[in-house]
């Protein structure tokens, strides 16, 4: 049996991860956050001083790094040369660099095959912007998350960041290769007025109506 694929994509600070860990923790599957792969990319450039806007030393960077896949209380880590930079990986610097490279066609090319291999942990919640559309396109479970700029921006703030969230997702909507968009067949939510607990009510039902009955 192929391992099942929750695929959550969606705007900034839509709540795509708090949702994305809570629908794992209640069906059991492992999560995976693509963005914590692109943001450890990125991290990676600026450490080894690599030109982020320059695409061909960036792609050359995917190409030579020394990275594992591990998969740890049922969430998949990126490592590299055995280190989970879990912290690194959040600062202002890093969320301002990693557009750039995630707009790179070689880096999308490295990262969905990555992604796609994450399988090997079993059945899957991942969570990005190019999920339902790229890396998982045949899977019947797509979801799409937004929440109004205002809500999202209060998100954030909440959160101790102060982001341009409207920048960035306007460059992960108009980057050539796998831009931000709503996948075929995605289920969207706005969930501008709704708590976690009641996106992720949402999410289950519809997965579990969908579920054949022997996997339900
Ligand atoms: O979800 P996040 O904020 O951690 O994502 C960080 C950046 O990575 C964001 O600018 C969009 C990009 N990203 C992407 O292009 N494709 C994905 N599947 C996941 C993230």
């Amino acid at each position: 049996m192929s391992p099942i694929v929750i695929a959550i994509d969606g705007t900034s600070a839509s709540g795509k991860s708090t949702n994305a860990k809570l629908v794992s923790k209640s069906l059991g599957y492992t999560y995976v956050d693509t963005g914590a792969m692109y943001r450890t990319l990125a991290w990676y450039c600026l450490k080894e001083k690599i030109d982020i806007h320059d695409p061909k030393k960036v792609g050359a960077a995917c190409r030579k790094w020394k990275t594992t896949l591990a998969c740890v209380e049922a969430q998949v880590r990126l490592l590299v040369d055995g280190y989970y930079p879990t912290k690194e990986i959040r600062t202002a610097e890093t969320s301002a660099a990693v557009p750039h490279i995630a707009a790179v066609p070689k880096v999308r090319d490295w990262m969905k095959q990555q992604q796609r291999s994450c399988t090997q942990f079993g059945n899957l919640v991942m969570e990005g912007r190019d999920i339902g559309s790229v890396v998982f396109p045949e899977t019947d479970f797509k979801f799409y998350l937004d929440a109004t700029l205002a809500e999202r921006e209060r998100r954030r703030l909440a959160e101790g960041v102060d982001e341009n969230l409207a920048e960035r997702d306007h460059r992960d909507s108009q980057r050539a290769t796998a831009p931000l968009m709503i996948p075929l067949g995605a289920i969207v939510i706005n969930n501008s007025g709704l708590t976690a607990e009641e996106t992720t009510r949402q999410i289950v039902t519809q997965i579990r109506q969908r579920l054949p009955t022997s996997r339900a």
